[in-house]
């Protein structure tokens, strides 16, 4: 009998989202509003602690509107994580402006300070602009070095948006991750800790920006009964319906965390004693939300054991591959170090689904050492 496969980072619904559809379908609520989607907001609100929260399909809808509110268009730079998915640098595409990528460290995966830094006193030297904001991921749920990277930026006046879009639940020094910068997006895909099946939240202190972005979200219709536009929207809120899973997914955040943190330890105790391996690391004074567990090898191909495992009819997948080496971004500016680029060839995500068990990650890594070199 073939094993069932074990993806990467399937949906776990917590138990009650049946349950608060009903609820919707009761309502007649079948729309992009509705008591769930208040609820949803407000959820996320509590649990990040910030002032305000927008429900949207996507966190790259979140991105999206984040640079509008903040006014970045066609004349401006962005900054952004070159160590990242398209989703977090697509939006800075759709406003027409242009990006700069920044490498990351070994310490974090992440954007690399110290590059940053060494960009901004370029520029400065130069006598140049500075990029307008910085879009910054958190990687694979990992903590970006925030503090420092918000020191910079504060300095500089580069505006910190947020891409926590893997990231709910961790923190740095109790805070949330999200909810250091102006702005901050969620993602609610499928693949992530949590999921609406598609959806994502924006999130900021700044009410008025929030406010304007909710504006933007829903086509920018002026308060008249016909409809008035003096400029154009989204189509980019979320339904009623996924907001009712996004309530139930919400219930059980801080499990999931402790599942997907646990899910990090077994394969550390599986794979940890080989000299071959190494662990994507955590920043001192933090708490990652281990979305997927990534690892480096030292020699072995990843793209020889993605394949042993596929056999095995187990899903894994390279590291993200860098902004900079994409196609699409090859005239594009870039900061780099070869970090990203070296992570990228080495790296690998294993399977991190918060219902396996410890069978699971037991088989799983008895494969990679199987393939390993
Ligand atoms: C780092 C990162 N940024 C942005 C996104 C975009 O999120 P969404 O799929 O909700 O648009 C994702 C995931 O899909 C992501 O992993």
């Amino acid at each position: 009998m073939k094993r069932e496969r074990i993806f990467l980072s399937p949906p776990h619904m917590g138990g009650n989202e049946l349950k608060y559809i009903e609820e919707v379908f009761q309502s007649n609520y079948i729309a992009p509003l509705g008591a769930f989607v208040d609820r949803f907001e407000k959820s996320v609100k509590e649990y990040v602690k910030t002032k305000n929260a927008l429900a949207l399909s996507s966190a790259t809808a979140a991105l999206h509107l984040a640079l509008r509110v903040l006014e970045i268009d066609k004349d401006d730079e962005v900054l952004a994580s070159t160590f990242t998915f398209i989703g977090s640098v697509a939006p800075i595409l759709y406003q027409r402006a242009t990006p700069i990528f920044i490498d990351s460290d070994y310490k974090s995966w992440n954007v690399d300070p110290n590059l940053l830094e060494d960009f901004i006193l370029k520029r400065k030297k130069e006598n140049k602009k500075l990029p307008k904001a910085l879009i910054l991921t958190h990687l694979y749920g990992q903590n970006a070095e925030i503090e420092e990277i918000f020191f910079l930026c504060e300095k500089y006046g580069i505006i910190l948006i947020e891409d926590a879009a893997e990231s709910l639940g961790a923190t740095y020094k109790g805070k949330a991750t999200g909810t250091f910068g102006k702005l901050g997006a969620y993602s609610f895909n499928g693949n992530k800790i949590l999921t609406t099946s598609g959806g994502g939240m924006l999130v900021g202190d700044d009410e008025k920006l929030i406010e304007r972005a909710r504006f933007l979200s829903t086509q920018a219709k002026e308060p008249y009964l016909h409809y008035e536009h003096k400029t154009y929207g989204y189509n980019y809120r979320l339904s009623n319906v996924l907001a009712a899973i996004g309530v139930g997914q919400m219930e059980v955040i801080e499990d999931r965390v402790k599942k997907k943190r646990e899910i990090f330890d077994w394969y550390r105790e599986f794979l940890d004693p080989f000299e071959e391996i190494e662990f994507m690391p955590e920043l001192l004074n933090s708490r990652g939300n281990r979305w997927l567990t990534t690892i480096t090898f030292k020699k072995t191909n990843p793209l020889k054991v993605i394949e042993y495992l596929e056999k095995h009819n187990i899903e894994s997948r390279p590291l993200w591959k860098p902004m900079h080496m994409q196609p699409l971004f090859k005239d594009a500016q870039r900061v780099v170090n070869g970090v990203s680029e070296d992570l990228f060839k080495r790296g690998l995500c294993l399977p991190s689904g918060t219902a396996m068990k410890k069978e699971d990650v037991e088989f799983i890594s008895s494969l990679i050492i199987e393939s390993m070199e």
